[in-house]
């Protein structure tokens, strides 16, 4: 049971005295010039000494925070070992490495377009990202919306720095999107006449989140991962990819992968490749703790970027504004956009709303720690500070009730610990969520590297600087199927020539060229929380 500190009931009570002359009130929305001021002076990706230049590869002379430029100039775990290219384990048209809601969605268009497809993952079909993904799916499907409105907002939320193309697949094939999962058998949330029940998001003009109570991810993975299974699609579960393989012309050719469980190393050839790795949360960047999943770092990338494919945005991430600030056992996991959507108030430890709880993601979170680190509104927990998120206001405003039937999840994980979502606010400080920026690709899903496609959080460009809730499972669906149907197809005209690791060796040989001779293995594969003090 979760014992608030002396500090934190007497905060918690000015919350409750100021609650009825809250409720129902709308916060003013900042101005432009409001929130480029907030997100300069307090958004992470505006510290500078968190970063460093890239001294090799395709993004050289870009900057990238300290942890992933180790990785990207990191020492490639195939250098030393002896690895048979001339007799793969594994020979397939299409190898889709990461086994989450991009990589299925792929395989399972591959496999409509009559390719042979083997999923690899290096934890098993469906431990990724997208099960913990809670709010809902953002797609243009009513009368009052259209996928114009749905560009204008993405594009607004991301900073005006969206690639075009990317964002205009996203938002146009949305409504598509949606009827696929429920044709799958997605168990949306509908009103009793069937129609979706649809809500906001940070920075959406229109009601247009789908969602599955706050389980959203959690049911559409459920689905994905039926589908893939009942079509008998190859899944190796707990083996990761290492490297990529090309052939003789530089295209991609497969991938060398890693049994984590035996060590053993495995060849796969396979015509096209698709990257689906997910995100870089377990990396925690400037030690912020996350939402993602155990898998989440950013393996995809270093991949990519080894063979040659160039990165998009890869400096800007995402804290969402409400990671758990207490209790410990929590710290840093997602409190779902929606606890906002549905009307809690963000307030601090003087019982004073400070931001409209929907700004988007980037100011809000940078709002709250403004709100901490400069206004002393802060309250402190055991593992630094954080505001209140006033979640008792969702059944005053909607309905008695409404918590336990629209946001169950929350109402479960806050249970555990003794905290009754229903009654009492929760403590909640921006945590590591999202990858805004990946590797580059073009509308047809396929990176720089001939052959070698992309989708899901490992695409950068779509999001430009900074996502909209609801758009990462809608992109993991839309560009995962786009990747599927392009390389299913692509793999149709490949002719493979022999496999080379020489890129690999050239590589090396460009960090030994800029002074680097790296000893840290990448990809990194899995998080290491082993204490370094022992
Ligand atoms: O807050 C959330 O439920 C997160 C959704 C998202 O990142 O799209």
């Amino acid at each position: 049971m979760y014992q608030y500190t002396e500090e934190q009931i007497v905060s918690m009570k000015k919350v409750e005295a100021t609650r009825a002359s809250r409720l129902g009130a709308e916060l003013r929305r900042m101005t432009a010039e409001e929130k480029d001021e907030v997100l300069a002076s307090f958004h992470p990706d505006y510290i500078a000494s968190a970063y460093e230049e890239l001294k090799a590869g395709p993004n050289k002379g870009g900057k990238v925070l300290h942890e992933l430029a180790a990785l990207l100039q990191g020492r490639s775990r195939v250098l030393g070992k002896k690895i048979d290219l001339k007799n793969p384990d594994y020979d397939v048209d299409v190898l889709v490495i990461g086994g989450g809601g991009a990589g299925s969605s792929a395989a399972i268009e591959a496999d409509n377009c009559g390719a042979n497809v083997m999923i690899v993952t290096k934890l098993r079909l469906g431990d990724a990202n997208t099960a913990m993904a809670e709010g809902g799916i953002q797609a243009a499907d009513r009368e009052n919306d259209s996928p114009a409105i749905h560009y204008l907002d993405a594009l607004g939320g991301g900073h005006f720095k969206n690639k075009p193309s990317l964002l205009y697949k996203l938002v146009t094939e949305a409504p598509e999107a949606i009827k696929w999962l429920n044709d799958l058998g997605v168990m949306f949330d509908k009103a009793p006449d069937g129609t979706m029940i649809e809500t906001h998001g940070g920075g959406t003009s229109v009601k247009r989140m789908h969602a599955c109570r706050d389980y959203s991810g959690s049911e559409i993975m459920r689905v994905l991962r039926d589908e893939v299974l009942n079509r008998g699609i190859t899944v190796v579960d707990f083996t990761s990819a290492i490297e990529l393989i090309k052939d003789k012309e530089g295209k991609a050719a497969g991938a060398v992968l890693l049994n984590m469980e035996t060590g053993e190393i495995l060849v796969a050839r396979a015509k096209t490749v698709i990257i689906a790795t997910g995100g870089a949360g377990r990396l925690h960047y400037q030690g912020f703790p996350t939402s993602n999943h155990y898998g989440a770092t950013a393996d995809g990338l270093v991949l990519a970027y080894r063979a040659g494919a160039k990165l998009l945005y890869p400096e800007t991430l995402q804290y969402h504004p409400t990671g758990a600030a207490a209790p410990t056992q929590i710290f840093g996991a997602l409190v779902t956009e929606k606890v906002r959507s549905l009307g809690a108030q963000l307030v601090n430890k003087e019982g004073v709303a400070f931001v409209n709880p929907l700004e988007t993601r980037d100011v809000t979170a940078s709002s709250i720690i403004r709100e901490c680190k400069q206004n002393g509104g802060g309250v402190r927990t055991a593992d630094g500070e954080g505001v209140w998120l006033d979640t008792p206001l969702i059944d005053l405003l909607n309905g008695e009730g409404t918590i336990e039937k629209r946001i169950p999840a929350m109402l479960r994980m806050f249970g555990k610990y003794g905290i009754d979502i229903r009654k009492e606010p929760i403590l909640v400080y921006p945590t590591l969520h999202y990858q805004n920026g990946g590797i580059d690709i073009s509308p047809d899903g396929m990176s720089g590297v001939e052959n070698l496609y992309v989708a899901g959080e490992a695409v950068g460009g779509i999001h430009g600087t900074n996502r909209l809730m609801g758009n990462s499972l809608l992109d993991v669906i839309v560009f995962g199927r786009n990747a599927g149907k392009h390389a299913g197809e692509k793999s149709k005209t490949v002719k493979l020539g022999a496999l080379t690791l020489d890129f690999v060796k050239a590589f090396e040989k460009e960090l030994e060229g800029a002074g680097l001779r790296p000893s840290m293995p990448s990809p990194r594969l899995l998080p290491d929380y082993r204490r370094k003090d022992l």
